[in-house]
């Protein structure tokens, strides 16, 4: 904990948490245990960047993609999902954790989305940090419904072509009471980033590691943050404007 300078802290971690599939194979389980021990890590990491002072963490919790994973194990998820916030929900309150949620909302299953909607609601007045929960998220899902919703306000007269910049555009994502992630960490061993936060991350520091989301701890979360500290994030300058 005093490996880090609490001036330097990222305002906003981004999490792709990779390698419950593979933490459960490697202990002779089936998959769906290694989504509750996921559940268990997550509830250590959300507490340690609380503690730590983070403004913001957002958690990729289900992608657009996963939708074509076999249907018991997208079941599995969704109860588990709606466990955890049940769970989950007087911890935020006495943390004072505003819960969020990013994604295709709609297309969760509707006790999930009635959990959800409670949670964010019952939480809505926390202020010491937000847990944003990416569901059912895509981002390229994310850019079309931006441009769709410009379009529609376009049509309405709300909006003229000259006008939409980047500002306008980040207005229609998801995202848009969120800063840009400063950290992104992926555990799982895997170098891409699956469709996460596309256009969120286009300064965002990366950090890649091997250990498996269940493995994933306070002590490696330190480790992300104190590399993220020794970077020079230089927005396309050169080393000696930013003096
Ligand atoms: C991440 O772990 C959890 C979700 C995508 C919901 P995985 O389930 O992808 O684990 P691996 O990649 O198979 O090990
Ligand atoms: C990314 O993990 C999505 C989440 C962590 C929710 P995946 O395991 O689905 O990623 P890919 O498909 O292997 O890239
Ligand atoms: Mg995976």
């Amino acid at each position: 904990m005093n490996k880090i300078d609490p001036n330097k802290l990222p305002r906003h971690i981004a999490i792709i948490m990779d390698g419950n599939g593979r933490w459960a194979k490697s202990h002779t389980f089936g998959r769906i245990t290694g989504h509750k021990q996921g559940a268990k890590a997550v509830r250590v990491v959300v507490t340690a960047c609380r503690k730590i002072g983070i403004d913001v963490l957002t958690l990729y919790a289900f992608s657009m993609e996963n939708w074509f994973r076999p249907k018991e194990e997208v079941l599995s998820l969704m109860n588990l999902l709606k466990e955890y916030l049940e769970k989950e929900e007087d911890e935020m309150m006495e943390q004072g954790i505003r819960l969020t949620a990013v994604g295709k909302l709609d297309s969760l299953d509707k006790k999930v989305l009635e959990q959800l909607h409670n949670t964010m609601k019952k939480t809505s007045k926390n202020t010491k940090m937000v847990l944003n929960l990416a569901l059912s998220y895509g981002g390229r899902e994310e850019i079309a419904m931006a441009a769709r919703h410009i379009l529609m306000d376009g049509l309405s007269g709300k909006i003229k072509p000259g006008d939409i910049n980047e500002q306008t555009v980040e207005q229609y994502l998801y995202t848009k009471d969120l800063p840009d992630p400063d950290l992104l960490i992926r555990t799982g061993g895997e170098w891409r980033i699956s469709n996460f936060l596309l256009y969120q991350m286009a300064y965002t520091e990366f950090y890649f590691t091997k250990t498996l989301w269940p493995d994933f701890g306070e002590e490696e979360l330190l480790e992300a943050i104190t590399q993220f500290q020794r970077r020079e994030r230089r927005f396309g300058r050169i080393s000696e404007q930013l003096r």
